[in-house]
């Protein structure tokens, strides 16, 4: 079953054929808000509001191992991930929509790692390629199907807010090699790794990053709104693709043939010695 993680401007699935709403309580505590579970294009599918369903928790207090734990713990194989950004490459402004492939993690004091506590033993995971290609693919293949255009490849700088950066931070990340910041990609994906959760994040540019371009003296807040809310219907059309192109498989898998491994769930964990 798919897990779509809605962020900022996607609290909700208008396109959900809804069935039920299901609290999920955890070791880690409670996730950011009930389950939904319902089908798009036919497909079963649970849905989770990361700030909340009336976007009430911000990036920096979301319960992340909460969120993956549930969605796992309810029958998730695969998380699709949509994160709203601030563009740091040139061609990245409002409205541009991302799959990005690499992750550079500038948060701080974030409960990171499900491999703690002096019952488990020291857990390192393989991150090297924090995105699962399978998820990836499957974002960019749905976009093409359906003429949206969307940038692949893209370093995602993950800060730790609420406030937005200031202009030498966004010059320190561009060199850094960041293409976008954000403030939620850390630690959902790193959990989803821990737990083999094939994860991937679609990204939208909702504003230029601090210093660039029209956020040259600031970011406007107003605009932000006005470009997501365009961005948002682009991205809803591209998860109906992928549940639509994810059914057609279904229909043509020969009986009894396993799903395609993805590269993030065959990556081993390593337990120190
Ligand atoms: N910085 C961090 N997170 C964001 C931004 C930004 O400029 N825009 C949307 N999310």
């Amino acid at each position: 079953m798919y897990a779509i993680i809605g962020g900022s401007g996607l609290a909700n699935l208008n396109e959900l054929d809804r069935r039920r709403r299901e609290v999920v309580r955890t070791p880690y505590g409670d996730p950011s808000c009930a389950l939904t579970f319902g089908t798009i294009e036919g497909v079963d599918l649970v849905f989770l509001a990361r700030h909340g369903y009336g976007h009430t928790i911000a990036p920096h207090e979301i319960n992340y191992r909460a969120n993956l734990w549930a969605l796992r713990e309810v029958g998730a194989s695969q998380v699709l991930a949509v994160a709203t950004v601030g563009g740091i490459r040139a061609d990245l402004g409002p409205g541009a929509l991302v799959i990005p492939d690499q992750i550079i993690d500038y948060t701080s004091a974030r409960k990171g790692s499900f491999f703690e506590g002096p019952d488990e033993p020291v857990t390192h995971i393989d991150f090297t390629h924090p995105y699962s290609e399978e998820v990836r693919a499957g974002f960019a293949a749905a976009a093409r199907s359906i003429g949206e255009t969307v940038a692949l490849g893209a370093t995602y700088g993950c800060t730790q807010g609420p406030r937005l950066e200031t202009a030498a931070e966004i010059r320190r990340m561009q060199r850094d090699g960041c293409d976008l910041v954000g403030m939620t990609g850390m630690p959902e994906a790193a959990l989803a790794r821990e737990l083999e959760l094939p994860y991937g994040a679609l990204a939208v540019v909702a504003n230029h990053a601090a210093g660039i371009g029209e956020s040259s003296q600031a970011i406007s807040l107003d605009a932000i709104g006005v470009v997501m809310n365009l961005a948002m219907e682009r991205v809803r059309r591209i998860l109906a693709a992928c549940l639509r192109a994810s059914a057609a498989s279904a229909v043509d898998a020969p009986v009894g043939s396993a799903p395609a491994a993805s590269p993030s769930a065959s990556a081993g964990k390593t337990e120190s010695p």
